[in-house]
């Protein structure tokens, strides 16, 4: 058969490879972004609990009344944005399913999307899924600011989406006040829309404050915002997340949601909507993350690597000029197969990689794990 590709240039992503890389040779896992220690025992509770009250069935496609009520309380209670529970608040199955509907409900064949790279590997097979044509702003480390007049460079008639990405894995920086006003006056009379992938929201250091584009109206009326449970609650493997967005482009985004997933797990919603309840365990997160961050960073300052301070996410990048001449993608090989510590090359986040030796860290991992992981890295000088 020749299925005649619709994505011939695309492989398996990076993640998979180098999780099943990591597993292979015992490696310890810093590659793909998730926690290694679990989630609330009382979140447990709630979902078992459902799922014994025989809450086991389709949920309403847009997702149980309680948890959209619960969403639309805290985006209000942490940005003042309103997004009215039954018309704009929309439970998915993950921030990727978030993602994609929404590339899929707006992007046309030969319209043109903005992202900025080092990008989530989602956007640009999903853009290009649908016929859209991907206009990269390339970001260089060790800052990766963007550059606003090169963005309304690429404008053009054809522009239907700006997609941002805040904080932004892999770059690990937080967009700031001025960065929204250069996008406000960018947008501002057009019909280009933003789809802001926000799952790290909670995941930012030092004091930062994390702006939302739905605290500026003018951002929040022609957005797509995305988040996800599994960043908020350490449940990544449990695949719930949400789309906030005006009524008119949530019309659209659940006209793809009903065919592409139809409803997310019935019982997780459950115990969600009771576990979004307790604010402290969110707004717990900074220091939860910030604390291994300096760990991991501390650590590192001891080896031959040199750490780029993170603002937010759950990631670390690091120079590692110093310890190999190895290209990106042969030295996290070389350091998960011989070392035993798995990383992500940051060129995989780009098309065009820019001559440079970042890897990408997870440090989300219990202290031990980093423990382990520091004790090999330094041994790298
Ligand atoms: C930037 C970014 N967006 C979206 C996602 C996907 O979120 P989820 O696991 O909820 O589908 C991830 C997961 O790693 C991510 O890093």
């Amino acid at each position: 058969m020749n299925p005649k590709s619709k994505l011939p240039h695309l492989g398996t992503t990076i993640f998979t490879l180098m999780s099943e890389l990591a597993a292979e040779h015992g490696a310890i896992n810093l590659s793909q972004g998730f926690p290694d220690f679990d989630c609330s025992p009382d979140l447990v509770h709630l979902v078992s609990l459902a799922m014994k009250q025989g809450l086991n069935h389709y949920s309403p496609m847009s997702g149980i009344a309680e948890l959209r009520e619960e969403i639309s309380r805290k985006q209000y209670e942490i940005h003042q944005a309103n997004y009215h529970p039954s018309t704009e608040v929309t439970v998915t199955a993950g921030g990727s399913e978030a993602l994609f509907s929404a590339i899929a409900a707006v992007v046309h064949p030969g319209d043109e999307v903005i992202v900025f790279e080092p990008a989530y590997d989602l956007y640009r097979p999903a853009i290009e899924l649908f016929g859209g044509v991907v206009r990269a702003v390339r970001l260089m480390a060790p800052d990766f600011r963007i550059d606003w007049n090169e963005v309304r460079s690429l404008i053009s008639h054809k522009t239907r989406l700006i997609v941002l990405n805040n904080p932004n894995n892999p770059a690990t920086v937080v967009l700031d006040e001025d960065d929204f006003k250069e996008l406000i006056q960018i947008v501002r009379n057009s019909e280009i829309m933003i789809l802001s992938d926000e799952v790290y929201e909670h995941i930012v250091f030092d004091g930062r404050q994390h702006f939302s584009v739905s605290r500026f109206p003018e951002l929040k009326e022609r957005s797509f915002l995305v988040a996800s449970f599994g960043k908020l609650y350490h449940i990544t493997g449990w695949k719930v997340g949400y789309c906030l967005a005006p009524e008119i482009l949530t019309k659209e985004f659940r006209k793809v949601h009903q065919f592409n997933v139809f409803c997310v797990n019935t019982p997780v919603q459950y115990g969600l909507a009771e576990f979004l309840k307790r604010k402290e365990e969110y707004l717990a997160l900074p220091s939860l993350f910030q604390q291994k961050r300096d760990f991991f960073m501390d650590g590192l300052a001891q080896s031959g690597f040199k750490a780029i301070k993170p603002q937010g996410s759950y990631f670390l990048l690091a120079d590692y000029s110093e310890i190999s001449g190895l290209n990106e993608f042969d030295f996290s090989k070389w350091l998960t197969i011989k070392h035993k510590v798995a990383v992500i090359p940051v060129s995989a986040f780009y098309a065009n990689p820019p001559e440079q030796k970042l890897v990408r860290f997870c440090f989300a991992k219990k202290e031990e794990t980093l423990e382990k992981a520091l004790e090999i890295l330094v041994k790298l000088k």
